[in-house]
């Protein structure tokens, strides 16, 4: 499927605000995680070897939510019950955002949608995408928690690839700064601007 028949994905499109932040700011929040050209190509690199195993990575990472009632919660209507169309739905967004990550350049559309997803994940634009019901905002705490897993579970993922253990590392160095660097951006709608 091509990224513009996802459901409620909208890269690149007027429904996306501006940025908040320039692009110099960026820099220097890339600077802060020492993101450099090396790992734009060790991200290039990451989505090769990622490109075939997307649905394994979403079966581990869904996997991991379904484990935890406390996570699950955040798709259901708060009393229980899972909206399974909501979960297919932003599994399909998130497939396309492992390629976002590795494969994008990190130019003014990436960086808007950036803050598009931090929204997502709360009271301001959540369930939006996809006309859903469930609770309505996600606790901040979880994302940056969510860290770990999602950049400890991707590294079995780029090694299975004939890349050297030097490459593997420098992949996997690259995801977990950019993972980082994304959920700092994705924190703007939960902070007040002046502590931001
Ligand atoms: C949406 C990634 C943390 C629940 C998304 C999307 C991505 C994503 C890529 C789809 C964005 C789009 O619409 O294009 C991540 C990453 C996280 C994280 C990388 C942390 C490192 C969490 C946590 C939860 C969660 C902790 C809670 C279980 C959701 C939900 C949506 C969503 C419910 C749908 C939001 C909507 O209604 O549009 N996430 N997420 N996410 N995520 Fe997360």
């Amino acid at each position: 499927m091509s990224s513009d028949q996802i459901p409620g994905y909208t890269y690149g499109t007027d429904d996306v605000p501006d940025a908040p932040i320039s692009m110099d700011e960026f820099e220097r929040l890339q600077q802060t995680v020492l993101f450099d050209e090396d790992d734009e190509e060790s991200l290039q690199m990451a989505g090769d070897v990622l490109e075939d195993q997307i649905d394994d990575v979403l079966d581990v990472w869904y996997g991991f939510v379904a484990d935890h009632d406390f996570l699950v919660y955040y798709f259901t209507d708060g009393e229980g019950n899972p909206d399974e169309e909501y979960l297919d739905r932003v599994r399909e967004r998130f497939g396309q955002w492992i390629r976002d990550t590795c494969e994008t350049p990190y130019d003014e559309n990436w960086l808007n949608y950036q803050f598009e997803i931090g929204r997502r994940h709360t009271r301001e634009r959540k369930n939006e995408a996809d006309d859903a019901d469930a609770v309505d905002h996600i606790d901040m705490r979880y994302l940056v928690a969510f860290i770990y897993p999602i950049t400890a579970t991707i590294r079995e993922f780029l090694a299975d690839s004939d890349h050297s253990e030097a490459e593997v590392d420098a992949m996997y160095h690259a995801w977990f700064k950019s993972i980082v660097l994304q959920v700092t951006l994705w924190s703007y709608p939960y902070v007040p601007d002046e502590n931001w």
